[in-house]
């Protein structure tokens, strides 16, 4: 019997921890012969730390294509997602034929593009992380969601929300898998080399005494006010805990812009970085007293490593982090940064517990339900 065919997607920094885990099971010996996958970069992030260096670290080989789409507006990432897939998918797999079926992970513009071309040419889509919902239409990512799961087949599922989501969108049940996290597999992997590295060591801190920050969505760094309030109580803050910013593209951007880097640059407890890579910023996070972020993945990493999270967002697409996990939604509001941020230093902030099936194996479900459901033996 011919080998499956599948074209896995990765383009943005959140979808390499995605799929590395699930190209190794899909590569792995167990399915050789049964299954043949295709890697594809789309190139919607270029720079070493939001790229490179995941496959470096992660030991992810290297992208069979390149689209090189780059940075531009939605409109225009998109488009050209659209057009360059159109094409290589039109081509088919290296050694000839079609491809079975689209793989994607996650919620960024290339997930989205992706599936879209895919489906256009009659070539099914499996999304990995299907049926989050912050119901936030104003956020790319939410539309990216919606649309993807609308025209995939296959829908794989991290949490229970996911699966009422799905079903109150009346996606058929047979189509919606609960297979787990697969960013956790990651993690999981990653951990021990991560401590290993004695980040906060390297940067003359003590594990459990400092604090880690990311912000890069518009809600946050878009508004040079909002922007301001939020730099007045982390600088505030670092005179009692040194706080870490690794600090994204964008939001280096935009805080030049707004005149406010400066104030980052002169307070001795905030260390300024450039984006880090896995390795790097895991050794950081796991031992880290606090997290302030705006990220999706992070309120997940955060959970399991049971580190209390500080969530910059109204709303989340990630319930179980709030309801199970370690995570407390903040919004942008500085007040209530600060007072969450007081009740952590005093020791004051709950535990959480790790969701079911965030256990390091998800990978290798999603690969057995991706050979099964091609060869129509799916359960
Ligand atoms: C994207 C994802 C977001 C994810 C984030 C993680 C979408 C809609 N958003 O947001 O969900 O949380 O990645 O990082 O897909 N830039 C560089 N170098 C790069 C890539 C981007 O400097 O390698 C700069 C460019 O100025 C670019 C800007 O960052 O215009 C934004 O990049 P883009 O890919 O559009 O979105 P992100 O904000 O990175």
């Amino acid at each position: 019997m011919k080998p499956i065919q599948l074209a896995c997607i990765v383009g943005a920094r959140p979808n390499f921890m995605k799929m590395a885990p699930l190209l190794r099971a899909l590569d792995a010996e167990t399915l050789a012969g049964k299954v043949v996958a295709t890697l594809i970069h789309t190139g919607q992030h270029y720079d070493k730390n939001l790229s490179e260096v995941f496959f470096e670290e992660l030991g992810m080989r290297r992208p069979d294509l390149s689209l090189e789409v780059g940075s531009g507006s939605h409109a225009v990432q998109t488009a050209r997602v659209l057009e360059r897939m159109e094409e290589v998918l039109g081509k088919g797999p290296a050694g000839g034929g079609r491809f079975d079926r689209l793989v994607v992970v996650g919620d960024v513009n290339s997930t989205m593009a992706a599936s879209l071309a895919a489906v256009k040419m009659g070539i099914s889509v499996a999304h990995v992380e299907a049926g989050l919902r912050s119901f936030d239409r104003t956020m790319p990512e939410e539309i990216n969601r919606i649309v993807t799961d609308s025209i995939s087949d296959m829908l794989l599922v991290s949490d229970p929300a996911g699966i009422e989501n799905l079903a109150r969108e009346g996606h058929p049940a047979e189509q919606v898998h609960l297979v787990g996290n697969v960013m956790i597999d990651t993690l999981m992997r990653m951990l021990p080399r991560a401590r290993e590295l004695d980040g906060p060591g390297r940067l003359g801190l003590q594990a459990g005494h400092y604090g880690v920050v990311t912000l890069h969505r518009p809600a946050n760094v878009d508004d040079p006010d909002v922007l301001a309030g939020l730099v007045d109580v982390l600088v505030d803050i670092s005179a009692d805990i040194p706080l870490v910013f690794p600090v994204h593209p964008r939001t280096t951007e935009r805080l030049t812009r707004a005149g406010l880097l400066g104030r980052f640059e002169q307070a001795p407890g905030i260390h300024l970085l450039s984006p880090l890579g896995y390795l790097d910023f895991l050794s950081l996070t796991s031992q880290a007293r606090v997290i302030v972020t705006d990220s999706g993945g992070l309120q997940e990493e955060s959970t399991v490593l049971g580190i209390p999270c500080l969530t910059m967002r109204p709303n989340t697409e990630r319930p179980v982090t709030v309801e199970e996990g370690t995570s407390t939604l903040i919004g942008s509001d500085p007040d209530k940064l600060r007072r969450h941020l007081v009740e952590v230093l005093e020791g004051r902030y709950r535990q959480g517990r790790c969701p079911d099936l965030w256990d390091g194996q998800a990978a290798g479900r999603i690969a057995a339900l991706l050979v099964a459901d091609i060869k129509g033996d799916a359960a």
